[in-house]
């Protein structure tokens, strides 16, 4: 089973980028050939300062590294060293109706935020297709958001599978139900372009300050609160052992105490939940050339299943 995802270097990766894709990939190791890759073509949609793009690539890869992909089982990589994938991306396009692309939400969402229309935005579902595609992969471990993205790359495939005769494997999503959308401190979806993310590797201080900000109802304290519904009590979910998220379900049911006190309490524990990672990234910084050998593996493994992807690609359509 070949397993591939994709984080875009956009800026410090959030809880919600951790539990939704971080933490299922780590996991998902183990159970197959693991490719992990730093999207930095996407982030050209809405980066445009060649320092920040690079820094920013460097940085995703040492928070995934810190977070606990294993560059001995998976393969982690930089999606610019394989520039291959544009060229399918090409390919895949000449075969997208527009109005599959005109139906994606996250397109649509992002033009109502404001972001101005550019074609690579408008076709980035048609890059990912080639993400997924050029590594013939059986799973892709996601948030929500993203589901549609990867219905989108089975149509591609099934179009060039239809036009060609069979070239490409159909990939599948995987999504974990508990954790497909992370909310942010405003209750939306967490995400860094809406302002309501809380970083993994922000520093004490700034990690303790998002969370006393998260966004209550105005129930006194005296009165019983409603956990489902509470985003402390979401997050807390998703760091507290079992007995201890019990425990606070009671104290909501019961009423006495303040969301300020369970939020003190949200903090201890997301602190302490990320405590090992913030350890292992100094270890990971302290070897400079570290992560320059890690992302260097990972194009050369990349590229190996890439360029034998692409050879049979380019023969099947008879560009050779
Ligand atoms: P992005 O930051 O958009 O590149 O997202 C990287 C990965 O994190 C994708 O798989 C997203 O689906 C996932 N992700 C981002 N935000 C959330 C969230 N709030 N909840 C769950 N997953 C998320
Ligand atoms: N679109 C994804 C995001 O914004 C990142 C991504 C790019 C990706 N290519 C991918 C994820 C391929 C999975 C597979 O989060």
């Amino acid at each position: 089973m070949r397993i591939l995802s994709g984080i875009q270097p956009s800026g410090a990766l959030h809880i919600g980028n951790y539990f939704g894709m971080m933490r299922p990939a780590v996991a998902l190791q183990a159970e197959g050939e693991a490719l992990y890759f730093v999207a930095d073509y996407h982030a050209l949609t809405s980066l445009r300062d060649p320092e920040t793009l690079r820094a920013n690539s460097r940085r995703v890869a040492l928070d995934f590294l810190a977070c606990g992909l294993d560059p001995e089982r998976a393969t982690l990589f930089r999606h610019s060293d394989v520039p291959q994938v544009t060229e399918l991306a090409w390919i895949l396009s000449t075969l997208a109706p527009m109005g599959l692309l005109e139906r994606a939400t996250s397109y649509k969402d992002k033009l109502a935020r404001g972001m101005s229309a550019n074609v690579g935005l408008f076709s980035y579902p048609i890059l990912m297709a080639a993400d997924i595609l050029i590594y013939d992969s059986d799973v892709v471990p996601v948030g929500k958001d993203q589901k549609q993205h990867i219905e989108i790359t089975r149509d591609l495939a099934v179009k060039m599978n239809e036009t060609y005769g069979q070239i490409f494997k159909l990939p599948e999503p995987r999504i974990q139900p508990e954790t497909e959308t992370v909310p942010g401190i405003d209750g939306q979806k967490m995400s860094k372009s809406y302002g309501n993310n809380i970083d993994i590797f922000g520093d004490e201080k700034e990690m303790r300050k998002r969370v006393m900000s998260i966004v209550t109802d105005s129930t006194p304290v005296d009165a019983p609160k409603d956990p489902a519904s509470s985003t402390i009590f979401k997050l807390y979910s998703l760091v507290a052992p079992k007995n201890e998220i019990a425990e606070m379900r009671e104290r909501f049911l019961k009423g006495g105490t303040g969301y300020g006190d369970f939020k003190k309490q949200l903090f201890e524990k997301l602190w302490e939940y990320f405590a090992p990672m913030r350890q292992r990234r100094e270890e990971i910084l302290a070897d400079r050339s570290y992560i320059a050998a890690v992302l260097a593996r990972g194009a050369k493994r990349a590229n190996e299943i890439a360029d034998r992807v692409m050879e049979r690609v380019r023969k099947a359509i008879g560009l050779r």
